[in-house]
């Protein structure tokens, strides 16, 4: 039995690095090779912050899944003030498609709304099909495409919204994510044919 829970010091930071690089193989695998799978114990915990929540997945005392949420100040197109930033997701190897992420994004998704945030926003590689399935399963917004030049993939950029209110938002949001897609696609298409 899996047991979801905010991190305490039973679990180190150490620990914690060594699940996410394990868990980004298949990323790996599928050539996206992105930053957070290669800090250090001391720059995750720099990442989630003081005020941050770092969520852990247990399997008695082995720790086998993890996520955070860190607080910052956007000031975006697509959100502003202080949003919830929903990062360092993994689960062990081998304990993957068995629900256990699903668990996780439960409880900090409960844990968030019960703060003053109105916005999650989330960065994922565009190649990371799986967890943009589960993005989009759990009410999230593409809202914009970039590419990173240090690792050559593109990252998509989601929100997700709390206040219902702004169905109209989401639409005007969705439509202009399609459009710099196109954009985005275009150009790097052109640049590969020249
Ligand atoms: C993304 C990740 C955290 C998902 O963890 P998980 O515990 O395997 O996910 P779950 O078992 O809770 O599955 C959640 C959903 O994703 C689907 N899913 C999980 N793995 C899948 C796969 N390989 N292919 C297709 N769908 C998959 C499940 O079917 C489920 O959908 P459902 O609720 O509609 O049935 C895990 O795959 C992982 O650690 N990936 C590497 C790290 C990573 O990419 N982190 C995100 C960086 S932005």
């Amino acid at each position: 039995m899996v047991e979801i829970k905010k991190k305490t010091d039973c679990v180190s930071w150490d620990d914690i690095r060594k699940l996410i690089f394990f868990a980004h193989e298949s990323n790996r695998k599928n050539g996206v090779d992105i930053r957070n799978a290669h800090l250090s114990a001391g720059e995750l915990k720099t990442c989630v912050g003081e005020d941050g929540i770092c969520l852990v997945a247990l399997d008695g005392t082995k720790l086998v899944g993890t996520c955070s949420v860190a607080f910052e100040n956007l000031d975006c197109w697509y959100a502003k003030g202080m949003c919830a930033y929903f990062t360092l997701d993994a689960v062990s190897p081998d304990y993957k498609g068995k629900g256990i992420f699903s668990q996780l994004e439960k409880k900090r998704l409960e844990t968030v709304l019960q703060l003053c945030v109105n916005t999650a926003f989330m960065y994922v590689a565009e190649k990371n099909v799986v967890r943009r399935r589960i993005a989009k399963k759990h009410g999230f917004t593409p809202v914009e495409i970039r590419y990173n030049p240090f690792n050559s993939h593109n990252f998509i950029v989601y929100c997700k919204y709390f206040n219902d209110k702004r169905l109209t938002f989401r639409l005007y949001a969705r439509c202009r994510f399609i459009a710099q897609w196109l954009k985005l696609k275009t150009k790097q298409w052109v640049k590969k044919i020249l």
